[in-house]
């Protein structure tokens, strides 16, 4: 993956929009994310403006590293500890009892706050540089596909004055490509709230114990909503073989598709668009939400996705993509 060496003066720039209360969208190694400075409500509020975003779901805050632990939470647990030495500065975001200092803007008003080392160069250079914390969802319309890069971001939100972001740092596509993996630490079990590149198996070995699903008595989390990761066109999901079928009738709806490029082999000659799915987990999520937007804006009446593999490594995937399904199959 390349990521292009940091621009100290866009860096720079960055830190003084934050300084001064405005919104910055920044690479992270998951997804680009809409910063904020996490201690000005002001510009949290903006934020959720920006995003049209219901103002009770709660935004992750990203920090430097471990030491912020005490800062921004209380009653930090041993698992909590364990998890940042693990897999910090990286794709894990860790639910916390609140500090005082977390303004209720930042969590929904709940007691809780999620906190995140992002690994990505450009992303650790802005922390370093603003001095503070970010409060930083993903930087997307509020329910659509979540942003790789900064062209995604420019095409959804945009640039001020006609669009409603100040700033957009290209610091190249996001190298995992999918939300980072979301772990309540806040309770007496450790429980996972959305999952990611890092897998459930990943937590559990460096816990040395059990980290339970989270089900249907999750806290408010829009990564939760059903309808949620949404592209505008109608998408679904079909098993190979079905999809195999499918592509094999002449039918009057263009359709764009992302499979295996052996059944890609199978189609007709008037989709929209086909996408080869790459067959390892970690690529094919790297290059999910690109595919997403491409197939979106290929001019196809509905989007088709061969079902991919199950399994641990494949959950996330699989999570976004039964999300991005159940998000058009009824509009
Ligand atoms: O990889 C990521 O996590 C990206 C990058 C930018 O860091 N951020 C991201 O943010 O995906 P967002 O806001 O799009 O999704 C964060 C999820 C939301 O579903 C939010 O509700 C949940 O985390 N969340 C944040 N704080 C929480 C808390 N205190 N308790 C439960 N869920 C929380
Ligand atoms: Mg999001």
């Amino acid at each position: 993956m390349n990521t292009p060496p940091i621009d100290a003066s866009a860096i720079e720039r960055a830190a003084e929009v934050l300084r001064s209360g405005g919104l910055v969208a920044l690479p992270t190694e998951t997804v680009y994310g809409l910063a904020a400075d996490a201690d000005n409500e002001d510009a949290v509020r903006k934020l959720f403006a920006a995003k049209g975003r219901p103002a009770d779901h709660p935004v992750i805050v990203h920090v430097d590293g471990t030491d912020a632990f005490d800062t921004w939470a209380k009653d930090v647990s041993d698992d909590a500890r364990a998890l940042g030495r693990a897999f910090w500065p990286g794709p894990l975001t860790l639910v916390l009892t609140r500090a005082a200092r977390v303004r209720d803007v930042v969590t929904g008003g709940q007691d809780t706050v999620g906190l995140r080392a992002p690994a990505h160069p450009w992303a650790r250079a802005v922390l370093r540089v603003f001095g503070g914390a970010l409060a930083a969802p993903s930087a997307n319309s509020f329910g659509r596909v979540s942003p790789t890069t900064a062209q995604h971001v420019i095409d959804d939100l945009g640039i001020k004055p006609r669009g409603r972001i100040d700033l957009v740092l290209d610091g190249g596509a996001c190298p995992v490509g999918i939300e980072s993996t979301i772990v309540d630490v806040s309770g007496a079990k450790p429980t996972l709230l959305r999952p990611g590149s890092i897998t459930r198996e990943q937590l559990q070995r460096a816990l040395g114990r059990e980290v339970t699903d989270a089900g249907a008595a999750a806290p408010r989390a829009s990564g939760r909503l059903e309808k949620h990761y949404s592209p505008h066109t109608p998408l679904s999901v079909v098993p190979a073989d079905e999809l195999a079928a499918q592509l094999a009738k002449p039918s009057n709806e263009r359709l764009a598709v992302l499979a295996p490029l052996s059944l890609l082999e199978k189609c007709r000659a008037d989709v929209a668009l086909a996408i080869a799915a790459p067959d390892r987990a970690d690529d094919y999520a790297r290059l999910l939400y690109s595919s997403l937007h491409r197939l979106d804006t290929s001019g196809a009446a509905r989007l088709v996705v061969a079902a991919p593999p199950t399994g641990p490594q494949w959950d996330a995937v699989n999570d976004r993509l039964r999300r991005a399904q159940v998000g058009t199959a009824n509009t």
